[in-house]
């Protein structure tokens, strides 16, 4: 899903810091939950609506889906939900060591090309730092509508010291710790199956 460029968006980010943290504040937080690739923020703000009691955290490196999430943050007045306008490669070691209670992966960019699957946001580099960040008990969640990805990640996974928890290929959206993302809405609208992975420190 191509997101058309927007010219207000960094401007914007700039002039809200409140949705955001400092790297300060970042290596602080404790038991939150992450969302890596948090997209427009539908994911993020709903289950931070839903959960109040729960402190979200969801990271993008795309100017423009930041600067829509940052909107929706404003008008939302969400307090329970952080966005982060970077690359989650740069912000993972800024968290403590056991501080992450849930690392949620929505929908992550495939990467189909074997000279690029080092970027996939499951590739071994960024498995390492999930298990360093992830509370021990503590989950990482996967969905997604792309099959080659999602059995590639598996085996990826299969390397870790992660266990599994849950697999299915055809998960119906029925977790109620969970809601759907922009991406997750336009495929289900498909017809396209939805696999979903958890597995546990
Ligand atoms: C296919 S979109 C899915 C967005 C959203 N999770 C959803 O399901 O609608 C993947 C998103 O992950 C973001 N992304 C990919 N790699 C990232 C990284 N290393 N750090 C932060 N964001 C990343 C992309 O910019 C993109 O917005």
């Amino acid at each position: 899903m191509r997101t058309k460029f927007k010219p207000w968006a960094e401007p914007y980010l700039n002039e809200h810091p409140e949705i955001s943290l400092t790297n300060e504040e970042l290596g602080e937080l404790k038991d939150f939950y992450l969302e890596i690739g948090s997209g427009k923020g539908d994911f993020l703000i709903n289950m931070a609506k839903v959960n109040p009691d729960k402190f979200f955290v969801g990271v993008e490196k795309n100017v423009t889906c930041s600067g829509i999430t940052a909107k929706k943050l404003v008008e939302s007045k969400e307090t329970n939900a952080k966005l982060l306008f970077a690359d989650a490669i740069n912000i993972l070691p800024l968290l403590k060591d056991g501080s992450v209670n849930t690392i949620f992966l929505n929908f992550s960019d495939p990467w189909p090309k074997k000279r690029h699957h080092k970027r996939r946001l499951t590739s071994d580099v960024f498995l390492k730092e999930y298990q360093r960040v992830i509370i021990k008990g503590g989950r990482l969640i996967f969905k997604t509508d792309n099959l080659d990805l999602f059995n590639d990640s598996l085996e990826y996974f299969q390397n870790s010291d992660f266990t599994l928890v849950n697999v299915t290929n055809n998960y119906q959206g029925d977790d109620i710790f969970d809601t759907q993302t922009e991406y997750e809405t336009k495929k289900r609208k498909e017809g396209i199956p939805i696999n979903r992975v958890i597995f546990e420190k």
